[in-house]
């Protein structure tokens, strides 16, 4: 292995709890309210696809026009964006800065596959820009995770070889995209819910690299 690829929201801090709560109260304003276990099919997915999937799922996928639909993912993001406008580098997630520093030392390279348009931003909030090698532009991203081109793109700007790189993903879309990109998956969360990673740490506390060089 030469690289690591992160994803960024629930794997380096919390903001995958920002995005449900701001989908919830679009949701719930639209007369379509969700829980968690729904929550789980919208981790790692785009904006625009993610509002499709919340329409669909109350039945209204016809119910607005192409403009209207832009005007409720706008309003999705500025509720968003609220609340990652406090992030700190207390915000980042147990272990992650320990973890990349390790990965650092012992001369990997290090990516991020986000497909978030505010990846930057929270980054740079989080103090850890300097920490990543590259950092995929989600505006240049055609397909939503679970597609693999984010990570393809990751690997292709880190010059590394997919069959070379390990990725980290706290969504069930992730670790499809991952494997569908040949790549290692490492799952952040459930394992009863990350079922096809090829292994699971139940929270980032728990990540090393002497326990995943034992297996990968
Ligand atoms: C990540 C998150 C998703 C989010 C997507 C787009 O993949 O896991 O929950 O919908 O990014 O984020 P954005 O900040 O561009 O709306
Ligand atoms: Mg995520």
């Amino acid at each position: 292995m030469k690289a690591f690829i992160f994803d960024l929201d629930g794997v380096i801090t919390d903001t995958a709890e920002y995005h449900y709560l701001a989908w919830k109260a679009l949701g719930e304003d639209l007369g379509i309210p969700f829980d968690r276990a729904f929550n789980e099919t919208l981790k790692g997915v785009s904006r625009t696809e993610s509002l499709e999937r919340i329409l669909r799922l109350g039945g209204r996928e016809n119910d607005f026009s192409a403009e209207e639909k832009e005007l409720l993912a706008i309003k999705k993001n500025e509720h968003y964006v609220s609340f990652i406008s406090k992030i700190t580098d207390a915000d980042i997630l147990p272990g992650i800065e320990v973890f990349l520093k390790e990965l650092k030392e012992a001369g990997y390279k290090i990516g991020m596959a986000s497909a978030s348009k505010n990846a930057q931003t929270v980054t740079s909030q989080l103090g850890l820009l300097e920490a990543f090698d590259h950092i995929v532009d989600a505006a240049t991203v055609i397909h939503s995770k679970p597609h693999p081109e984010v990570f393809l793109k990751a690997a292709e700007a880190l010059r590394v070889d997919p069959k070379e790189c390990v990725g980290i993903e706290d969504a069930v879309a992730g670790i499809t995209a991952i494997h569908e990109a040949g790549m290692f998956a490492v799952g952040i969360g459930d394992p009863n819910v990350l079922t096809e990673a090829d292994i699971v740490f139940e929270n980032t506390a728990r990540l090393t690299l002497e326990k995943l060089l034992v297996r990968i």
